[in-house]
Formats: C-alpha cells, sequence, structure tokens
C-alpha cells in the first residue's frame, strides 16, 4: 500500500511509551517465534472492515467499539468473553433500533494489553515502582521483579489473542448471536423498576421482530438475525509484536497488521515523525487516531497526510476523547481541519479517556453522567455543523463491576471498592453499558427524526 515502506522502517522513529527489554536477545527469539506463527485476522476481513467504516463516515452504519482498557491474564476466561460479547450486542441491537442503519461491532478485545502510562514510575503504598505497563509487557503486582519488561509475555498474550478470537468467532456464527436471544436478555434488564424510560424501545423491538417473524423473516430463513460479523481492536502500541505479526496479504501484496483487525494510535504516541505513526501508516487495515485537547489543527492535518494520503473512506476514525465540558472547544476546529482538508474520516466518540476523576476514596473512576454528558455534547457539536456523527468507543465489560459511578443501579464512590476489577482504567458494568446505548439510541433517534423534518 505505501511504496517504499518496510514493517521495521519505526526503528528508526523516535519511539515513546515503549519498554525497554533488559535481555535483547531473549526479545529477538520471542520475536522470530511470534513472526512464524499465523496471523490472527485475515487481510481480507480488514479490508471488509474498512468497507463497513466507509458507509458510517456517510452516516449509513455506526461503529459500536467497546470492551476492556487493558485486557489481563488473569481475568482471561469464556465467561468474561462471552459476557462482554453479549452485552455489546444487545447494545448493537439497541443503536440499530436508533440509528435504523447497521452497527459495526468492534471489541476492544483479542489483543488490547499494552498500555500507554502517565509517567515511568508509579507510588504504591509508598514505594516506587517503574509503571505496570499491561500483561503484555510486564506484570501488575508491586514488586520490583515483576515489572521488569519480559518479552515472553508477548507469546501469552498471543495465546490469549488467538482463544479469545476463536471463541468471539465461534459464538458470532453458532447461535449464541441470535438477535431473538439477544433480545430477550434486553428485555431483563429493562424489567428493572428503575428502567421504565427504555421499556419503550425494548418493547418497540420486540413489536418489529414479532411482525418480521409473522412476514417469515426469522432466524432460520435470515441469517442476519441469527449470525453476527464482530471485530476486533486495539493499540498498536507494542510495535515489536506488531511488526512480528505484520504479514504481506498473499492476494493484494499489501502490508496487513495481523495482530487484529483495526488497530489504532493512543492519544501520547501520536507524534507526526514518531514510531507508531511510521508503523500504522504502512498496513492496509482501518486505523483509530485518538484526537484530544492537546491534538492541534496543523498536527491532525499532518497526521490525515500521513495516515490517509489516498484519502481512502473507511482508512481513518478519528476517535474524539475531550472530555465533558470541552467538547466545544476542541470538536469544530478539528471539523473544520477535516472540512479544509475534504478528508474522508469516521467520527467517533470516546467519552471515557476525558473524565477520568480519582474518587475520594482513591480509586480512578468516572461518573456515568460525565460519560453521557460528552457523548451529547459530541452529536449537538455534529448536528450545529452539519457533519456525521458515526460511532461511539467505550471502555466497558459484561461482568457487573464498580469501576464507573452511577447509572440506574447508582453505584456510589463508597461502593467502587466492592467489585473494583480493572488492571487499567475504570469500566463501565453490563447494565452501565446497555443504559448508555439505549441513551444514545435516544440521541440518534431523534437526529432521524430532525433530518426528516428538514427534508419535509
Ligand atoms: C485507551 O484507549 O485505553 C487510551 C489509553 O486512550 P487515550 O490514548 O485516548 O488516552
Ligand atoms: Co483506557
Amino acid at each position: 500500500m505505501t511504496k517504499g515502506w518496510t514493517k521495521s522502517d519505526w526503528r528508526a522513529k523516535p519511539r515513546v511509551q515503549m519498554p525497554d527489554y533488559p535481555d535483547t536477545a531473549a526479545l529477538g527469539a520471542v520475536e522470530a517465534q511470534l513472526a512464524k506463527y499465523p496471523p490472527l485476522v485475515f487481510a481480507g476481513e480488514a479490508r471488509k472492515l474498512k468497507k463497513h467504516l466507509a458507509l458510517a463516515g456517510e452516516g449509513k452504519a455506526f461503529l459500536l467499539q467497546g470492551g476492556d482498557c487493558a485486557e489481563s491474564f488473569a481475568e482471561f476466561s469464556a465467561d468474561n468473553i462471552r459476557d462482554t460479547f453479549r452485552v455489546m450486542l444487545q447494545m448493537a441491537v439497541v443503536l440499530t433500533y436508533g440509528a435504523k442503519v447497521p452497527v459495526i461491532k468492534v471489541g476492544r478485545m483479542a489483543g488490547q494489553f499494552a498500555k500507554p502510562r502517565s509517567a515511568p514510575t508509579e507510588m504504591i503504598g509508598g514505594v516506587e515502582y517503574p509503571s505496570y505497563r499491561g500483561d503484555i509487557i510486564n506484570g501488575f503486582e508491586a514488586t520490583t521483579e515483576a515489572r521488569i519488561p519480559d518479552p515472553q509475555r508477548m507469546l501469552q498474550a498471543y495465546t490469549q489473542a488467538a482463544a479469545s478470537l476463536n471463541l468471539l468467532r465461534a459464538f458470532s456464527t453458532g447461535g449464541f448471536a441470535d438477535i431473538h436471544r439477544v433480545h430477550a436478555w434486553t428485555l431483563g434488564f429493562a424489567e428493572h423498576d428503575k428502567a421504565e424510560r427504555y421499556r419503550e424501545i425494548s418493547n418497540r423491538i420486540s413489536d418489529a421482530l414479532d411482525f418480521m417473524n409473522a412476514a417469515g423473516i426469522n432466524s432460520d430463513t435470515a441469517h442476519s438475525l441469527s449470525q453476527v460479523e464482530f471485530y476486533t481492536s486495539h493499540e498498536a502500541l507494542l510495535l515489536e509484536y506488531e511488526e512480528a505479526l505484520a504479514r504481506v496479504d498473499s492476494i493484494t501484496g499489501q502490508n496487513v497488521a495481523g495482530s487484529g483487525h483495526m488497530i489504532w494510535i493512543g492519544d501520547r504516541t501520536r507524534q507526526v515523525d514518531g514510531a507508531h505513526v511510521e508503523f500504522c501508516r504502512g498496513v492496509l487495515n482501518p486505523i483509530g487516531l485518538k484526537c484530544g485537547p492537546t491534538t492541534t489543527v496543523d498536527d491532525l492535518k499532518q497526521l490525515m497526510a500521513k495516515l490517509n494520503p489516498a484519502n481512502e473512506a473507511g482508512r481513518l476514525t478519528l476517535i474524539a476523547r475531550f472530555g465533558a465540558g470541552k467538547v466545544g472547544d476542541n470538536l469544530p476546529r478539528l471539523i473544520k481541519a477535516v472540512q479544509e482538508e475534504g478528508a474522508n474520516v469516521v467520527w467517533s466518540c470516546d467519552p471515557m479517556h476525558g473524565n477520568t476523576i480519582k474518587a475520594a476514596s482513591g480509586y480512578k473512576t468516572r461518573p456515568f453522567e460525565a460519560v453521557l454528558r460528552e457523548v451529547r455534547e459530541f452529536f449537538a457539536i455534529h448536528k450545529a455543523e452539519g457533519t456525521i456523527p458515526g460511532g461511539v468507543h467505550f471502555e466497558m465489560t459484561g461482568q457487573d463491576v464498580t469501576e464507573c459511578t452511577g447509572g440506574l443501579r447508582a453505584v456510589s464512590d463508597e461502593n467502587l471498592a466492592d467489585r473494583y476489577h480493572t488492571a487499567c482504567d475504570p469500566r463501565l458494568n453490563a447494565s452501565q453499558s446497555l443504559e448508555l446505548a439505549f441513551l444514545v439510541a435516544e440521541e440518534l433517534q431523534s437526529q432521524r427524526e430532525e433530518a426528516r423534518r428538514v427534508a419535509l
């Protein structure tokens, strides 16, 4: 795709947020081993996802991207994968109803292991340790030993990603994802006494399914009701791992990241001339780019030119993560930059990373209300600018954790200690995730109604 590019060119560029492995021989051996393993995804799938994303850029599809902040070796289980997958499907049904367009489902799963950190060391119990950088790099335990970067961890991450993806593929087509089952779970949620507001949409979805059934459209006659397409994504942070899994597509001769369908560049690693941009620019996969308050118009223009020189639709998703109250100051200037360049992008909203606060109890948390407020601001700005809100990006889990405060089951600051399991940032739990999907569906619905009124 990119002439003259090779998968190791990033090595000559300045790198940030990457570990210094003390044992370079062990690192080399792991890289050589991974390079021989099969890729986790096939180039044709990445290309297909790009086509779907091109539609999201035009408002003809909507992107739902979500999953753990950091996948961990300790929390790896079939139940955890199933539960996150299930709640994403529930959200997708609700969003499809609101948006009346297909919802593209992309998990932060099967590869989301490496984490950028705000400082190289952290204080735990009054002692300073090297920062935890995700299970693919070092251990979470607070010991100096565990915090040494260990390349063997890449092999374990690969194995876990392969097994996770295998299960996700089985769930996607094996009957688990049947829309009637998925919706039955949502009906259970809507029975909650505080969920009255959501009962109307879920009853309307029931009606639509009943109607289709009566018209002969059911899981037996339409396989789109019994199967889903589900894609994987992660931040392409650990470039030794990414390079080792990069492959040349035998059909087109293009380079593809074999580690996941979509990869993204984080807010801390988007230097125009840096290693991460250098790697991502050369692979054909859809690329996400986090845009934060410090992203300048000039940065964005240069990044778009570098990451999507052919202006291919679906190639680039801009993931806005400004924080509630800051969208109005930042999104319009970046939308203008996109318009000035005539660039094809998908605008997605990550209402998580700009809304992290420290609770009085010391836990990092995110208030549900702030998350929702940022999503609403994102929609309002796009409406005012006449541009398209193409998707949402959440840190979430199917487990009943207590990491973000608020929601209809009202997790309080005092509850945070009850089930705080994240290896990194606080995630929405299953109920908060689904509630948010209902609220986003309401936004999408009112946007559609408004567009219809204007058209009349
Ligand atoms: C993340 O998505 O987990 C992350 C670290 O985000 P950002 O780069 O936007 O801070
Ligand atoms: Co995070």
